[in-house]
């Protein structure tokens, strides 16, 4: 099928890339010129495991294109994929202007049928309002359908997400528009992963609520974690067997550093606008908000209870992303944290795999180490931030030496307390 996407973020790139790998015929619009020359050389501005590859295999097969220009995509294309960013405004509510500009291009160059797709995260009503702008800037009558297909991939895991769905949801009042979309997804298609048609609005709320539900089990941990130190109980043995209730189920229920990411925040912040938008309470998303802002903020006290006075003291940071897998560091609770210890005097060293180069948009006089071991020389405490899989199986006994202190913050929960206090660690876990 013809496809094309109009921007090319996490979301399009990865979007455009894996429906050409199915053997589509994908063409990428951006209108940013830098982005879309390098693109054309196999050179892709975003870190997402295998996603190069991919570009780069299906460039060469003619099957994915990219270029500025919205003329010849749109007017090649039967489905039109607006892929661009809803960032938050400061009042909390996502900014859809990007959302609008694409659907004003998709209609200046339309001229025959197409199936408009928004798969940008938009509150819900965008879509019919998508619908309008395109009406109003068509220059003649022209056939068109509007449908929602919300993006559900996590950073990291982005190839395997989009393969290997949960779920499609797809909402449209089009019945031809369903026949389309369900041509170009059923590959995707399973017995118990089923591609989902709903009506435009539930399709919006869908992706903010799975967000926003995510979110508040995270933040629901976060909250009984300080319980569990309180009594000596253990955050991870709590997980686990509220995880094992088959109607509670295991993911998301991990405590740690809070959530982080272009996501949870900005969705569960421009849902509860939503809400009050309509004279509706927004209690829980409100404060699953502020328990995860309080979460960030307390990874300190715990530092604070090794190294009380953090004046000149050298404190080590492992990961800086705000997850493993990705360089992506919007609202990390590793920021939170390193400016809270450089307030208070503290010099930070830290190593991070990928997200050395983000770290330098967000934190300033930080020393940067060239692996997990040199980020401890001589430094008075180390805090593991972000559970990238290379910090779990280090040497412990060189841990210790190369500290001047063997104080351990495990934000994550990587490590086992018992065995790290039994190595002469002073070891601090969350909620353990
Ligand atoms: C999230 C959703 O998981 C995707 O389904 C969704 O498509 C995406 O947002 C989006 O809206 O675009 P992402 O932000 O990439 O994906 O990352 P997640 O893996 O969901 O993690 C989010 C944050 O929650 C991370 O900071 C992670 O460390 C934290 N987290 C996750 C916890 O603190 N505890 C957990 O148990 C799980």
């Amino acid at each position: 099928m013809k496809v094309c996407i109009i921007g090319t973020g996490y979301v399009g790139l990865v979007t455009g890339t894996c429906l050409a790998d199915m053997g589509n015929d994908v063409t990428c619009v951006d209108i940013n010129k830098k982005i879309i020359d390098n693109l054309k050389k196999g050179v892709i501005h975003i870190f997402e495991p295998g996603l190069s590859e991919l570009v780069k295999r299906n460039a060469k097969e003619k099957r994915l294109s990219f270029t500025t220009d919205y003329n010849t995509a749109v007017k090649d294309s039967e489905i039109i994929f607006i892929a661009v960013g809803t960032p938050q405004k400061d009042d909390g509510s996502a900014d859809l202007s990007y959302i609008f500009s694409a659907a004003k291009g998709i209609a200046e160059h339309m001229d025959s049928y197409k199936v408009i797709v928004v798969k940008s995260t938009v509150p819900v009503g965008t879509s019919e309002k998508v619908r309008e702008v395109i009406k109003e800037n068509l220059k003649r009558k022209i056939e068109f359908d509007v449908a929602d297909n919300p993006e559900t991939l996590r950073e990291g895991e982005a190839i395997k997400d989009f393969t290997n769905p949960d779920r499609v949801i797809l909402g449209t009042d089009s019945e031809k528009a369903k026949t389309i979309m369900h041509e170009l997804y059923k590959g995707l298609e399973r017995a118990d992963k089923p591609i989902i048609f709903t009506d435009i609005h539930s399709a919006e709320l869908i992706k903010y609520v799975s967000n926003a539900m995510l979110a508040i089990r995270i933040s629901f941990m976060n909250q009984i974690a300080p319980l569990c130190e309180k009594v000596g109980a253990d955050i991870k043995a709590v997980a686990k067997g509220v995880g094992l209730d088959s109607r509670i189920g295991p993911r998301f229920l991990q405590a740690g550093a809070g959530y982080g990411g272009s996501c949870f925040p900005k969705d569960i912040r421009a849902l509860a606008y939503n809400l009050k938008q309509h004279g509706l309470g927004s209690e829980i998303l409100d404060a699953t908000d502020q328990v995860n802002e309080k979460t960030k903020k307390s990874i300190i006290h715990k530092v604070k209870k090794l190294v009380p006075d953090l004046k000149d003291k050298k404190i080590a940071i492992w990961g800086l992303a705000f997850k493993p897998k990705t360089d992506d560091m919007r609202e990390a609770p590793s920021i939170t944290l390193i400016k809270q210890l450089q307030s208070e005097g503290a010099k930070v060293r830290v190593f991070d795999p990928e997200a050395i180069t983000t770290s330098k948009k967000y934190l300033e006089n930080i020393e940067y180490a060239e692996n997990p071991y040199h980020a401890l020389e001589g430094c008075d405490a180390v805090v593991l931030i972000t559970e990238w899989d290379e910090f779990r199986n280090l040497d412990k006994q060189k841990m210790k030496q190369l500290l001047n202190k063997p104080n351990f913050i495990d934000a994550r929960n990587v490590y086992d307390p018992k065995e790290m206090k039994s190595l002469g660690f002073n070891y601090l876990g969350v909620g353990r």
